[in-house]
This record gives structure tokens, sequence and C-alpha cells, in this order.
């Protein structure tokens, strides 16, 4: 017997909640094929879209190794599998690739093994495929991509995790230009101390959001996508980054930012119309710096 699962792309941070927020786009999404097999061990058959990147050993491929981590968990000793996963998204994006992959993979052998855990089960799961990944189990990408709809982390330990309506004609522009970023060498990069100020902006910001989405008050929700602490950090890595921002605010969009660890930026607009102006604008302005980039819109 066979299955399949596909896991979406996730925008991770949505400006001021690092590590805490995180929403699921419709696509693109990775998917994980499982055919069992006779021979106990899980087994990588192939690899489709990673250009030959992604480690091809069980034990270090992150999908793989968190399944052998749930067998283990089970004490499920005989069981074995031969894994087919299909990249539909660059590694290093911003999209939340790792993720994709990690919950894509979780998902499909939960279903092969007869579903012994719940989705909010599978959850530390697909956080160790993020360990493995970028060397940190943040949640903010695995969370959307395995619940769906916008996820807030409130605390990591004990894991406490929710999500939260949003207004129904919100979508999400994700344009991701032809660099790469590491998510490891991303995080490096942060400082570990943050002012009082800035602590004191940012928590106005986080709950102006959550009230703005769960309101449907679109202002709010356009004055508090603002992040004083990782984006003027991280931003430097990203070519006419501020142009590439004005351009999604000046053409439609309530917000812009960063998407997860970059280098791709999303923004979110009311309305189909708006965020596909903010998609042509966001492209356009990277190409004026020389950048190809991909565009995806989305409900969220
Ligand atoms: N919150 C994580 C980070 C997401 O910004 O490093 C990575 O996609």
């Amino acid at each position: 017997n066979s299955v399949k699962a596909f896991a979406p792309a996730t925008v991770a941070n949505v400006a001021c909640g690092f590590d805490i927020f995180g929403f699921a786009i419709k696509e693109p999404g990775d998917v994980v094929e499982l055919r069992r097999c006779d021979e106990p061990g899980i087994v990588i058959a192939d690899i489709i879209g990673d250009e030959g990147r992604l480690p091809r050993s069980a034990e270090k491929n992150s999908v793989t190794g968190v399944m052998l981590h749930m067998l283990k968990h089970l004490g499920i000793k005989d069981f074995g599998c031969e894994v087919v996963l299909h990249k539909n998204m660059p590694l290093g994006s911003g999209m939340g690739s790792s993720a994709a992959s990690a919950v894509a993979g979780v998902m499909a052998i939960n279903e092969m093994l007869g579903q012994p855990f719940t989705r909010q089960e599978l959850l530390p799961f697909a956080m160790e495929g993020e360990r493995i990944a970028s060397g940190s189990a943040h949640a903010d990408n695995v969370g959307p991509s395995l619940l769906g709809g916008f996820v807030v982390i409130r605390s990591y330990n004990p894991l406490d995790i929710f999500t939260i309506p949003v207004p129904d004609d919100l979508y999400c522009t994700l344009v991701h230009p032809d660099i790469e970023i590491n998510t490891k060498d991303a995080r490096f990069i942060l400082k570990n101390e943050v002012s009082l100020k800035n602590t004191i902006a940012q928590m106005g910001n986080v709950a102006g959001l959550v009230a703005g989405l769960m309101k449907s008050d679109y202002d709010l929700i356009s004055r508090s996508m603002v992040d004083v602490i990782i984006e003027p950090v991280r931003s430097i890595l990203i070519p006419d980054f501020k142009e590439v921002k004005q351009a999604a605010l000046s053409n439609g969009a309530l917000g812009c930012s960063i998407s997860g660890s970059g280098p791709s930026m999303f923004a979110l607009s009311r309305g189909l119309e708006n965020a596909n102006n903010a998609a042509t604008a966001m492209r356009a302005r990277f190409a004026q710096a020389g950048i190809e980039s991909a565009i995806h819109v989305s409900a969220i």
C-alpha cells in the first residue's frame, strides 16, 4: 500500500511575531509519497526538485529523520517503506520549505501507521525536523503548515499553540527573489539583547496584529505590521529591501516584511486586486535591482 501527503508553504514571523506567528498559503507545497516494503527500515527512493542538494541518507535527511524518530517513539521496529519527496519550493527561500517537507513526512507516515497521532500531536515531531534542518526547533512554519490558517505560538515550553480567525478577504503576496538565505545564518546574525523601548513597541504591534486580524480591522492590521527588532537586522541581506517594501505599500498592501528568515518578502492586502497589484510592483522593483523573482498570491 501507499500514501501521499501534501503540506503547504508558510509565512513565518508575519512582521512583528518572530518565532510566534505564522500562516499557511494554499500553494506551493511539498508532497511526500510512501510505499510500504517488507524489508524493515526507511529508504529514500527519490527526491525530485532539490537539484540533488538534500541528504539521501535516511538518518541525515530531516523528513526521514523525523519518521525514524516517530517509529522509535512508538516502539515499532519492523516497519519498512520507501520515500519519494517532491520539493515544490526552493531551499533557503523563506517560504517554510523545510517545514513543508517535514510536515508532509509526518502526515504521510501517520496515515500509513493508521493515525496513532492527532494533528496537534504530530507538531513536536515536525519541529524536530526543523531542528535537523536549521539547528532550531521553531514552530512558526511547521505549526501553520500542519494546522492551516494563522497560528500563534504563545509558549514553546510547554508548547501552547492555537489558530486565530482572519478576515475572509485577506490575501498574501509572496515574492521570492532569486537569491538564497540559510535560516541558520539568518538566525546567527540576530542580537541576543533587545532594548526595553523596542520590546514595548514590538509587544504593542503583536497585540495590535492579533486584535486587528480577529476584528477585521484593516487599519489596525496595517499599523501593527511593524517589526523593530528583526527586520532592521535581516533586511540588509535582501537587495533593495526598503524600495521593494515601499513598492508594495504604495500599491495597495496593508503591510510588507520579510517572510520567515528571507529572502522572500510578503505583503498582506485587502482583496485579490490589491494583492496582485502589490505583487506586480514588488516584482518590478526587484527586476530594477537586476533580480528575477517568483510570485505567489493566495488567500490566507
Ligand atoms: N522564525 C524563524 C526565523 C522562521 O525567522 O528564523 C524561519 O523560517
